[in-house]
């Protein structure tokens, strides 16, 4: 019997409906919201009404793209969090709702376990899957950890940060340099043209698999500063070499981790996901040191790297597959462990 899911995601600033049928990708729209860039990171309150605006017409987008009927849909996914509260409760809300007049099981899922999972969304003939066991490192705006994921329901956190996430530092360090919100993405282009060995930034001393970049921000805040000092046009004279320096940086300190977390557990599929897998550095950084040691590397498709609903429609195929389903009563969680 095929399984049909809906997918809803909206625990920050995409609000995302999609269709899997099994495990094929039927439909997955995004709709990003544009009001926060003007504030410099997203205001919650905007991000809930925005959310509230978009909802119905994206869903029925995934609905018409996918080409099937709100009938043929078997149960929703939603998530439950981590993520903005108000925001959760918007796209919660609305899946318990539409679950609850249609007479069908809702999944609640973890927003982190949904990144993990879109490597398993299939999307045409040539899609292919890590094997299992694999690594994922999960880097986004508010997570970077290690996850060694056994089956597509049972994952374990091995490392994780133990202060700002690697998007935090992306996005607090393009603050200090004068770039908009959100600063990744803009640090990446920029860092193409430049210099990475131009400023040398201090890296974290952290013995086991997790990691730390409240140290890096510190160090690129007051080495700037002082650079500043000497000569005020310092950082719009070296703005590539800046970011390359920065980004380069960043990469190091993820990669050492990873390299550990495979050596550690002889797992040699190596998979990254979150927002941050998105960045161009990251990406061939990953595929060389693959290629060097014999990993099998995943990268998701640019689309699956940010927030999206295909995620949490795949995690809610293998759970109701397997037979979970979620009470009605679950309130979202702003924060929920992984
Ligand atoms: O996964 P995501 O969309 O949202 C969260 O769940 O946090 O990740 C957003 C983060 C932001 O910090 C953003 O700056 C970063 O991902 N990001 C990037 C790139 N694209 C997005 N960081 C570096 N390079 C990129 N190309
Ligand atoms: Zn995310």
């Amino acid at each position: 019997m095929s399984i049909t899911i809906l997918g809803i995601e909206s625990s920050c600033d995409d609000t995302s409906a999609a269709v899997i049928k099994d495990q094929w990708l039927l439909s997955n729209v995004i709709s990003s919201q544009d009001v926060h860039k003007s504030y410099g990171g997203v205001v919650s309150e905007l991000a809930s009404r925005a959310h509230q605006a978009n909802i119905i017409p994206v869903v029925e987008t995934a609905l018409s793209k996918a080409g099937v009927f709100i009938s043929d849909i078997d149960a929703i996914a939603y998530t439950r969090g981590p993520g903005l509260l108000g925001s959760l409760l918007v796209g919660s809300s609305f899946a318990k709702g539409l679950a609850l007049s249609l007479g069908i099981p809702i999944i609640s899922v973890n927003h982190l376990q949904g990144h993990v999972l879109s490597h398993f969304v299939l999307e045409d003939s040539k899609s292919q899957l890590p094997k299992l066991p694999f690594i994922c490192l999960l880097v986004s705006g508010g997570h970077t950890q290690i996850i060694l994921v056994r089956s597509p329901l049972d994952m374990e956190v091995v490392g994780q940060t133990i202060d700002d996430a690697a998007g935090e530092a992306f996005d607090k360090c393009a603050k200090v340099i004068g770039l908009p919100y959100p600063g990744g993405p803009m640090i990446d282009k920029l860092a193409a043209e430049g210099d990475p060995k131009f400023i040398k930034f201090s890296k974290p001393k952290i013995p086991n698999l997790n990691f730390s970049f409240s140290g890096l921000k510190t160090s690129f805040l007051y080495t700037l500063r002082d650079k500043q000092e000497e000569d005020k046009d310092f950082i719009n004279n070296h703005l590539a070499d800046i970011c390359a320096s920065l980004q380069s940086t960043i990469i190091e300190i993820l990669l050492s981790k990873l390299e550990k977390a495979v050596h550690t557990y002889k797992v040699y599929d190596v998979a990254i996901a979150g927002g941050v897998a998105a960045n161009s550095g990251l990406r061939s950084a990953l595929s060389e040191l693959g290629k060097r040691k014999g990993w099998n590397i995943f990268l998701p498709k640019k689309q699956f790297t940010t927030d999206n609903a295909a995620m949490i429609a795949i995690a809610g195929y293998y759970n109701f597959k397997n037979g979970k389903v979620s009470p009605i009563d679950e309130p979202p969680l702003a924060r929920m462990p992984f």
